[in-house]
């Protein structure tokens, strides 16, 4: 018997071996001992320098295909193998029911919003909106804002480092009409005070609008404070409009978002915008169980003459009230939440809860 008769004999046995190969380590083994360095068939191949001539070309050709033979298998095998890896360790229960996810849900702060609009809508009111990325012309100067008011320093606002120009279309910097007036430097808006005037230099008065938005400012994030926050700012321009229609309408609205029992007060303050301004104060059985009696919740005011002045409309026809306030604030006392920073964390485990 010479060399050539043994190959199928041997081609058999490690075929047999790798198809028992139990797992993905056992095939490696397997494979090593026969076609590794110093495997039995890779034996087999170095006799072939032993061989005369003749024998030469039908044993190299036999040993070739057999060793083809071999990959074939161990490649079978080894997808086998992955393929059963791969599969779950214990049997499924295909009768089980499957892991639903379920349908999802708006941001407590966005519940809150569709609220506010919502109750301003029986009203009358329309919402407006404007860009984030303000000028200082909208968001202090057509504001009645002087040059050197703090709101306007560095330390509380967020200005931007690039030219009006270089903006894309839409995204703000639409640069102030009116002789003289320049639209400044671009900022993150401040507060949602600068859509009103946005909003008047675009139309006619009677004006009855609701802005909720994202306003920047540069805090600490801390129990009360975020960069980041939302607010929703109220105009209201007509003839003969009094704080008294303030004064009812804010009342009108707090009462269907907080319940029947919630009561505000008005206290005189000081806005650029508005004079007189107040800061509205509100108090109900949720914020005495906070261990407070009131709570400061908005600014509001007579429209400025200056404003109107400045948007071209007659002071001495048009009266006018505004008012801004925290959504986050509003929605912290509606759900007794102590932290402002969990509606930006993103948690579910907190966000599930609304
Ligand atoms: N813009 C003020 C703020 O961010 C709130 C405010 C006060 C808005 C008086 C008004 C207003 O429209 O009349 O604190």
């Amino acid at each position: 018997m010479g060399l050539i008769d043994d190959i199928e004999p041997l081609k058999q046995a490690a075929l047999a071996d790798l198809k028992a190969a139990p797992d993905l380590a056992a095939l490696e083994q397997t494979k090593g001992n026969w076609t590794g360095p110093h495997g039995k068939f890779t034996a087999l191949m170095k006799q072939l320098g032993t061989l005369s001539k003749d024998e030469k070309p039908a044993a190299g050709k036999a040993i070739n295909a057999a060793k083809a033979d071999l990959e074939t298998a161990l490649a079978e095998r080894r997808g086998e193998l992955e393929l059963r890896a791969a599969l779950p360790k214990e049997p499924t229960d295909f009768t089980l029911p499957g892991r639903r996810r379920g349908p999802g849900k708006l941001h407590p702060l966005t519940q809150v919003t569709e609220d506010i609009v919502r109750s301003f809508r029986k009203i009358g009111f329309v919402v407006a909106d404007g860009p984030e990325i303000e000028d200082e012309y909208h968001c202090f100067d057509a504001l009645n804002t002087p040059p050197d008011h703090p709101a306007r320093d560095t330390q509380d606002t967020f200005y931007l480092n690039v030219a009006q120009a270089s903006l894309p279309a839409g995204s703000g910097g639409i640069p102030a009409s009116g002789p003289g007036k320049t639209p400044g430097n671009l900022l993150l808006r401040t507060h949602t005070s600068s859509v009103q005037i946005r909003v008047m230099q675009k139309q006619p008065p009677p004006v009855r609008i609701i802005v909720p938005g994202r306003v920047y400012r540069r805090d600490n994030p801390d129990p009360t404070h975020n960069p980041t926050f939302q607010q929703v700012e109220g105009l209201y321009v007509d003839k003969n409009v009094t704080a008294a229609d303030l004064k009812g309408t804010v009342e009108f609205v707090f009462r269907e978002l907080m319940g029947e029992d919630v009561k505000i007060r008005f206290r005189p303050h000081y806005f650029s915008y508005t004079e007189p301004s107040f800061e509205i104060d509100f108090t109900s059985a949720l914020v005495r169980k906070m261990g407070k009696d009131w709570l400061e919740i908005a600014g509001c005011g007579m429209v400025h003459p200056q404003v109107f002045e400045t948007v071209g409309y007659d002071p001495e026809v048009w009266t006018g009230w505004a008012f801004g306030f925290g959504i986050e604030r509003i929605a912290m006392i509606r759900y007794g939440i102590d932290d402002i920073r969990l509606f930006y964390e993103n948690d579910l485990r907190f966000l599930r809860q609304f």
